[in-house]
């Protein structure tokens, strides 16, 4: 890789590189694209309900799961409803809640963790939805399946629960943290899935979720005609039957992580244990003096102070040489601090 070329560490996407049997899957239909897709999405809902052993009728294909749980705050929100979601996680959903009108509730995090026990706490008469985001953006920490479980208990069922499972492929065991089994078990359940980050398709804009059946049906008619393009469906319902690949993205995002903190651990850099493609590393008062330094060198991570956690910054998990120009800068500032930073030359 050529030095001066842009390394992106900040949005989380796959390092280890598209799927190439999916690559040359859409070789093989960019010559239609002149044509509509399929007005509903129906083949690929049918595979994903094999997949998740459920009706394609409880199933809602979107452009990025980000639209889904957009259509989620649509279709349960009123102006002045409350929305529980975790203190720190994705940036764009205390947005979509307020898009819709609604508070927001913090969920207090204990050692990182989403405190579902405070969670409860929480709901008031005014709660139409709490959104769980397992494993967590960007602490990268996880829930196991029967804590969510013996959260769903409790919660009254006139309240909506969506838990995001965005990062689940990259966990060795998905199914010890999913709650995508429960489905048809509390009716208030909905599960985002995406296959922008471990599936390697974020170009495409797709991500799907699973929820009851009538739900499905109040935001399936959100939905605009062929609002989901032919390459987005194909790659996705080829995507989904292949866990071959994600068993190697896992393997390349252990080793990866591996290398990653093995190098905190050396330099002193304190970090969250993550289950996903992602580290948050704690700088404190060096954080803005770090992205900066990193930055001018054609380096991205991304700053966590919108999401209350202004002492850290995200580094996605690159691949290896990524990761290896990464830390040999992050040495380069560590020693260089101590004297001051040097001016940034060129390379
Ligand atoms: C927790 C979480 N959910 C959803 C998304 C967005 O996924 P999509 O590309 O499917 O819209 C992200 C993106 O970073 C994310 O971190």
């Amino acid at each position: 890789m050529n030095n001066t070329s842009l390394i992106d560490l900040s949005k989380n996407e796959n390092s280890f590189g598209p799927n190439p049997h999916v690559v040359t899957a859409l070789m093989n239909i960019v010559e239609k694209i002149s044509l509509y897709p399929c007005m509903s999405g129906h083949k690929l809902k049918e595979i994903l309900g094999e997949f998740h052993n459920i009706q394609p009728e409880q199933i809602v294909i979107g452009n990025g799961s980000v639209s889904i749980l957009d259509h989620c705050a649509r279709a349960i929100l009123s102006p002045g409803d409350e929305a529980i979601i975790p203190r720190s996680t994705f940036i764009a959903i205390p947005q979509i809640v307020r898009d819709h009108g609604a508070h927001v509730i913090d969920i207090p995090l204990s050692n990182w963790v989403i405190d579902l026990q405070r969670c409860l706490s929480l709901i008031g008469p005014r709660t139409r939805l709490i959104i769980l985001v397992n494993p967590n953006n960007p602490t990268g920490t996880c829930l196991p399946q029967e804590t969510i479980i013996n959260f769903l208990q409790h919660v009254p069922p006139h309240i909506n629960v969506v838990v995001d499972e965005a990062y689940i492929d990259y966990i060795q065991d998905p199914s010890a943290a999913s709650v995508a089994d429960l489905i048809n078990e509390f009716d208030n359940l909905s599960v985002t899935r995406t296959f922008s980050k471990a599936h390697g398709l974020a170009a495409l804009r797709i991500g799907y979720s699973i929820m009851p059946q009538p739900v499905a049906k109040r935001i399936n008619a959100f939905q605009l005609p062929f609002s989901n393009n032919s390459l987005a469906l194909e790659a996705a319902a080829l995507s989904i039957q292949d866990s071959d690949y994600l068993k190697r993205v896992r393997i390349h995002n252990k080793s990866g992580q591996e290398q990653l903190c093995s190098a905190f651990r050396e330099m002193g850099i304190n970090y969250i244990d993550s289950v996903a493609n992602f580290i948050s590393i704690k700088l404190g008062a060096d954080t803005k003096m770090v992205f900066d330094y990193l930055k001018a060198r054609r380096i991205l991570v991304a700053p966590q102070a919108s999401v209350n956690m202004p002492d850290y910054l995200r580094v996605t998990i690159g691949a290896e040489e990524q990761n290896s120009i990464f830390l040999n800068y992050m040495r380069e500032y560590i020693i260089s601090s101590t004297e001051g930073i040097p001016a940034y030359e060129a390379v």
